[in-house]
């Protein structure tokens, strides 16, 4: 089993950024997690295509797009464009989500869905074959820094049991508040991908926590 950590560049400093982009290049992180904000989504802005840009420039690992924005369509190919190697869309904001799904693969990214903490995995029953990764959000989505969702192990047993003789190679992906405290419980309950921006960043040491992550889900019985 191969478990990819992906940093969030939303804890970055983006008055340095470069230096902290070169920091993941260097580390034994697999991706880069871009979370990009609308503002009518999410309570939140963050940021668009000049910082995407930037990333792809000196990004040497892939960039995983985190799209919380409404009409995502409207975007998905500026944003392939821009270098995104997958992208994820929030259930919540798709009115005709297979054809969302379509349009990211035709963009020639690899397509996930984000689940709000609200949102049970069963309603993406019905495109999970189409699906590269399913993103559990286990805070709600805005914010960086915030309080892990203690229900998000029920809702990845649960994915784990859909992807059952159906999609078995999905990417169950992991976003707010993962770090060195719960990496380990949530490999066991079945996840591969872990995003950590706090976790990472607001660390002495982030090369050395996203190193220390990486052991813990190579050492966790899964
Ligand atoms: C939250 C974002 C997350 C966030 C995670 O809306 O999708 O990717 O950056 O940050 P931490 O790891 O600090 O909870
Ligand atoms: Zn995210």
């Amino acid at each position: 089993m191969k478990y990819i950590i992906a940093p969030s560049i939303l804890s970055a400093d983006f008055g340095n950024l470069q230096r902290d982009i070169e920091m993941i290049n260097q580390s034994e992180a697999d991706w880069f997690h871009v979370d990009v904000m609308d503002g009518v989504f999410v309570p939140n802005i963050s940021f668009g295509f000049p910082i995407m840009a930037a990333v792809k420039k000196h990004a040497t690992k892939p960039l995983d797009v985190h799209l919380m924005i409404v009409q995502p369509d409207n975007f998905i190919g500026e944003f392939a464009k821009a270098g995104a190697d997958r992208i994820t869309v929030h259930y919540e904001a798709c009115t005709h989500l297979h054809r969302t799904i379509q349009l990211i693969k035709a963009s020639g990214c690899k397509a996930g869905v984000a689940l709000n903490p609200h949102t049970p995995v069963t309603l993406v029953q019905d495109v999970i074959e189409d699906l590269d990764l399913v993103l559990i959000m286990s805070v709600n989505p805005g914010f960086g820094g915030q309080q892990f969702i203690h229900n998000t192990y029920k809702k990845v047993k649960d994915l784990k049991r859909l992807i059952q003789g159906r999609n078995e190679e999905l990417i169950i992906q992991v976003d707010g508040g993962v770090g060195l405290q719960n990496i380990s419980a949530l490999v066991s309950a079945g996840v591969n991908s872990f995003v950590a921006g706090n976790a990472v960043f607001a660390t002495d040491n982030p090369t050395d926590t996203i190193a220390k992550m990486k052991s813990l889900t190579v050492n966790s019985l899964s």
